[in-house]
């Protein structure tokens, strides 16, 4: 049998930013026996793994974070040195819909593993990680840019649980000297994204020639990072960020929703051999989010200065990449769209 030298948890790795976090570490880290551990909600999806099946190092557990007995009994026998944890609720317009299982999620799930990893997890040179979002910060002007000293702020029923998150994190670290870290990340994009996201939901949309439904003006601002970028960020955050700290993770690549849609139409257009404007005439501006944050900005210059990351690659080429990688798995997108999807976008956009 293989000698590992750390054993690593990896929360909430078959969504779509844990796919590429856990692909990531399997990889580069071969001397590392992974555990990527997921209750496989809506969100979840094995197929982003299938690639992984056969690595030595990696294993899959399906559990929910929520389940204390379940976390206890994993953590007393695996003895994790370290966890990274994704796992989460993590749609702003569903915590509209449902906020309660956004706090069972977030937040009760979180202290259920902070309580597993004090009890059983190497303390002494391990650490927990939480993976965590710009939205805790609330929401920015034209100006400025989200520091980690800005204070929390945060609108949605979502960012108030994943800034209770991060609080409880603290807290862990203060009162019981758990070692965490903390990071606050702006929006993802990249392949495997749930299509209940802006990107992804637009991709099929066009293709399917559905009306592509903008919230508002389309004025809103969204910082974008592509996924591979951020999982760059926390394998640096993971192995060299100083314990007790928060780190933010931003792609400097500020986009206007509208200007991003009308982006990905022309692009579209192109590689679906339809004429210019024909996919941007299907833009429909629908009821705002409630609560809809303007603009999120961030300032990452304590990841560059202490960690020497920066985002690998521009976002043109990210953002035709991650097209074709929507474009060429056309079953994954059938897949996951099957089921409870069909409800779920009756429900949100039907009426609105
Ligand atoms: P996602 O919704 O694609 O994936 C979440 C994963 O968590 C799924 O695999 C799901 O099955 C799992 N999960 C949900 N509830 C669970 C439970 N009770 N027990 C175990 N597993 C459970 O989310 P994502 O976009 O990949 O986000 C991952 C993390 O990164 C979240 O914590 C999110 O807040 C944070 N984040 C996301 C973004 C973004 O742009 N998507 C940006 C910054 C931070
Ligand atoms: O900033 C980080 C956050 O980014 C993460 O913490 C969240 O988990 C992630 O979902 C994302 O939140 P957003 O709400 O910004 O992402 P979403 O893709 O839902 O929406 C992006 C923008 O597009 C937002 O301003 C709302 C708008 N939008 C979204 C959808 C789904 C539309 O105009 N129409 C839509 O149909």
């Amino acid at each position: 049998m293989a000698e590992y030298t750390h054993t690593l948890l990896i929360t909430g790795g078959a969504g779509f930013i844990g796919s590429h976090v856990v692909r990531r570490m399997v990889n580069l880290y071969p001397q590392y026996r992974i555990v990527n551990l997921d209750a496989l909600t809506y969100a979840g999806n094995l197929e982003n793994l299938r690639d992984l099946e056969s690595a030595p190092n990696y294993s899959f557990v399906k559990a929910d974070i929520t389940d204390a007995a379940a976390m206890e009994e994993l953590f007393a026998r695996e003895k994790f040195d370290g966890v990274i944890h994704l796992a989460a609720e993590s749609h702003v317009d569903r915590s509209i819909s449902n906020p309660i299982e956004f706090v069972m999620t977030n937040v009760v799930g979180t202290v259920v593993l902070l309580n597993a990893f004090k009890a059983h997890g190497n303390t002494k040179t391990g650490r927990f990680y939480h993976v965590s979002t710009d939205e805790v910060y609330g929401t920015l002007g034209d100006e400025g840019k989200f520091t980690e000293s800005t204070p929390y702020d945060p609108n949605s029923p979502y960012s108030a649980s994943k800034a209770s998150s991060d609080h409880f994190v603290r807290a862990y670290h203060e009162t019981f000297k758990v070692p965490v870290v903390i990071s606050n990340c702006s929006n993802n994009y990249g392949s495997h994204q749930f299509p209940e996201k802006l990107i992804p939901l637009m991709i099929r949309n066009i293709q399917q020639c559905k009306p592509l439904p903008v919230y508002g003006k389309g004025d809103n601002i969204r910082d974008w990072l592509w996924v591979e970028d951020h999982a760059s960020a926390i394998d640096a955050i993971y192995h060299g960020g100083r314990l007790g700290e928060t780190y933010n993770i931003g792609g400097n690549n500020e986009w206007k929703n509208l200007d991003l849609v009308h982006k990905l139409c022309e692009i579209m257009d192109r590689k679906l051999g339809r004429k210019p404007g024909e996919s941007a005439e299907q833009i429909t501006f629908v009821t705002d989010r409630a609560g809809h944050d303007f603009r999120y900005a961030i300032d990452a210059s304590k990841l560059e200065n202490e960690l020497g990351w920066s985002p690998s690659v521009a976002f043109d080429q990210g953002f035709e990449k991650t097209i074709d990688w929507y474009l060429e798995n056309q079953v994954w997108l059938e897949n996951v769209t099957s089921g409870n999807y069909q409800e779920y976008y009756a429900a949100m956009y039907a009426n609105r």
